[in-house]
């Protein structure tokens, strides 16, 4: 299969760790030059030197998501060194498990911040040069929470379905101009613990405790494949949708996630 995706210039948004971290991976071992764009400078700079050890240029860009600003200039740098945006992942999100009853309103703000805001900011940062130059594809990292609701994970379910919706919405806007909008949605993925760094939402005691093995077999019983997802099951299947391959794929939700959403 003739992916296209050599020379192509992709954004990873929270590329630093785990999903992204392998996102950007999988992207390099096509060819494409990639932006790390990350909260975390340590982390993001090592996925950058990474990349660029398989042999495709890479720059990090330190920013945070929810600030327009602060992603206004990360497009802005990205066209400076590389001169177009052919591919963009929103990766970020975050989670904290807790009852919608008992939970700060400041959590629902980061959650809507980093689940929701993100989409919106770093979409609407990249879409004008794609406009301009009648290509691109954007690749939002939902949830299936997102899809099905999740126990514990109300807003955050809330933010990832209004991901979905918005990546089927403005795919119907901008099909037009040539630009693809798809959706992958995680189950329970989990790297090994090189993956987490300081920014990742697992380094936090509380998400850490699914870390164990128990924990991790108990849950793989609820998946008809019988196991966790690992980083590299999602970025698989981003490199597909983002691609030449899946030209003629635009507004659609992909569920990875060993059979645990089935629509
Ligand atoms: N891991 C899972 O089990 C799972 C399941 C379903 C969906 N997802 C989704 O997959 C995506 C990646 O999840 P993960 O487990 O790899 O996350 P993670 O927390 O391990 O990594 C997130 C990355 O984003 C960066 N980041 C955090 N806040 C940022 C900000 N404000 N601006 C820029 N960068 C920021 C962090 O530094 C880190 O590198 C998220 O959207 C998540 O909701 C994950």
């Amino acid at each position: 299969m003739e992916f296209g995706l050599a020379e192509k210039t992709v954004i990873v948004t929270g590329a630093g760790s785990n999903i992204g971290r392998s996102i950007a991976h999988s992207f390099a071992r096509e060819g494409s030059n990639l932006v790390i764009a990350d909260i975390s400078e340590p982390d993001g700079l090592k996925v950058a030197k990474e990349v660029s050890e398989i042999g495709v240029r890479s720059l990090f860009i330190r920013m945070d998501v929810s600030k327009p600003d602060e992603v206004e200039s990360m497009s802005k740098k990205t066209l400076d060194e590389f001169g177009k945006i052919d591919v963009l992942v929103n990766n970020v999100g975050w989670d904290h498990l807790g009852l919608f009853i008992n939970k700060p309103r400041e959590e629902w703000v980061k959650e809507v911040d980093l689940n929701f805001w993100s989409v919106i900011n770093c979409t609407k940062a990249v879409l004008e040069p794609m406009i301009e130059q009648k290509s691109g594809a954007i690749v939002n990292i939902s949830s299936d929470a997102g899809r099905m609701g999740e126990f514990q994970e109300t807003v955050y379910s809330g933010c990832k379905a209004g991901v979905i919706a918005m990546t089927k919405s403005l795919a119907r806007e901008v099909g037009r101009h040539g630009i693809r909008l798809n959706v992958v949605c995680p189950g329970a993925t989990v790297g090994s613990p090189d993956d987490y760094g300081e920014g990742s939402m697992w380094r936090t005691d509380d998400m850490a405790q699914f870390l164990t093995p128990e924990v991790l077999e108990k849950m793989a019983k609820a998946y008809p494949l019988r196991r966790i997802g690992n980083p590299e099951d999602i970025s698989n299947s981003v490199v597909f949708l983002a691609s030449d391959a899946a030209s003629w794929i635009t507004g659609q939700t992909l569920s990875v996630s060993g059979g645990y959403t089935m629509m």
